[in-house]
């Protein structure tokens, strides 16, 4: 309060030359962060007791030897459950030393020295979700967000994942706003992803200041189910006029390789989310994914569509009898569009150029799963099978 009144009795003159000053001393604009890419253990341990130190080391190595890093994923995130049922004596989060017994800076040098990023997870309540042991939870962040940020900061931690949890019916805006405030006066820069579930509409306040957040989710948890991702995906595709270059909704992470669905299934899953812009967080064990699983998430052309710097998340131009067609502007004037059929049955689908804004020209048309170019006036037609989606990448010839 005191801060509040001290800001507006400030003179409009004083802020003029606060702001003047402020502009000057800008270092040129950073480019706005991509969305996310990287792995979460969530969707495929939960909470069980594979999750541990070895198993994140491991996937770390995968990274590297698998060409995800090449293929541009960069961080390795921790989810619930990492952290002791108690905090140390002096307040402070510690490891779950059963789990993690070298500690979670250990793990995070371990991580950087491959060159990737280190991500964990809390929870903007009095504790985090996963069920109460011995009446009480996991230590979560509300009330302790200065400490805990200065926890992360010193642990070389990267990325926050701030969950919903437990949180004492306190307004979310200022549960989050606290902890992005923490996170900033550590000095360390740590990717703020908010795991707010959509209930309180985060994608009207939480990409800008005081919150400012780099994703937030828009939905309840995904899993491993066609019907979940078609659900999710079509709560998340409708919002894409409030995802901007560097503040992305975000529809959970990915279920691809798990084995709950097809890989018809799955390649639609990862076409849909990078159309949308989403974060591409890689949720299987990356030590006994299947071939064709791992080709799904190596697909640079897909990945380039849901990475390019011009920052859009797709809009859907049409949405009727289970086809859904997204398009995405990118960055070199070329555009992506997806076409989806969320159907039991095969469908022929036809679309226009107008209709995915082109005007009459020449185009060439690269599909983006077969790796392959047509020529033609950037008409399509594609016969889908059940659940399937194609990937264009249409270009101006
Ligand atoms: C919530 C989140 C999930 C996961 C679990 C962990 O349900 O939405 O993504 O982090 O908590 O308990």
């Amino acid at each position: 309060m005191k801060g509040f009144l001290a800001c507006t009795l400030r003179t409009t003159a004083s802020w003029l030359l606060v702001s003047a000053v402020a502009v000057a001393a800008a270092p040129a604009m950073a480019a706005a962060t991509p969305p996310q890419m990287g792995f979460n253990n969530w969707n495929s341990t939960h909470c069980r007791d594979e999750f541990d130190e070895g198993m994140i080391r491991g996937i770390a190595d995968k990274f590297i030897s698998l060409g995800l890093k090449d293929a541009g994923y960069r961080f390795v995130n921790i989810d619930d459950c990492w952290a002791s049922w108690q905090r140390g004596k002096d307040g402070k989060l510690q490891a779950n030393p059963k789990r993690f017994p070298s500690g979670i800076k250990a793990l995070a040098d371990y991580i950087h020295q491959r060159g990737l990023k280190f991500g964990l997870y809390s929870s903007a309540g009095t504790s985090t979700c996963e069920p109460l042991k011995e009446n009480r939870g996991f230590p979560g962040g509300l009330g302790h967000e200065k400490q805990d940020a200065a926890t992360y900061a010193s642990w070389g931690v990267d990325y926050l994942k701030y969950d919903n949890c437990n949180n004492q019916k306190i307004d979310a805006h200022k549960r989050y706003t606290d902890m992005a405030e923490a996170l900033r006066s550590t000095g360390r820069p740590i990717f703020y992803s908010m795991c707010e579930w959509g209930e309180n509409k985060p994608w009207l306040w939480a990409g800008k200041p005081p919150v400012d957040a780099q994703s937030w989710r828009t939905t309840g948890d995904i899993t491993d189910t066609y019907a979940s991702m078609l659900k999710i995906f079509k709560e998340n595709v409708v919002l894409d006029s409030y995802a901007t270059p560097g503040h992305w909704n975000d529809p959970d992470m990915l279920e691809v390789g798990n084995g709950g669905m097809t890989d018809v299934e799955y390649r639609s899953h990862f076409s849909l989310w990078s159309i949308m812009a989403a974060p591409l967080l890689i949720g299987t064990d990356l030590r006994t994914i299947k071939p064709d699983a791992l080709q799904i998430l190596l697909n640079k052309e897909v990945i380039a569509v849901d990475q390019d710097p011009l920052g859009k998340q797709g809009h859907q131009v049409r949405d009727a009898d289970g086809i859904h067609v997204i398009v995405k502007p990118l960055k070199d004037g070329s555009r992506a569009v997806a076409v989806f059929n969320e159907t039991d049955a095969s469908h022929d689908v036809a679309i226009n150029a107008a209709e995915i804004g082109l005007k009459a020209g020449q185009y060439n048309v690269r599909d983006l799963w077969q790796h392959s170019d047509a020529k033609g006036d950037g008409s399509l037609k594609v016969s889908l099978p059940a659940h399937a989606t194609v990937v264009y990448r249409i270009v101006k010839l």
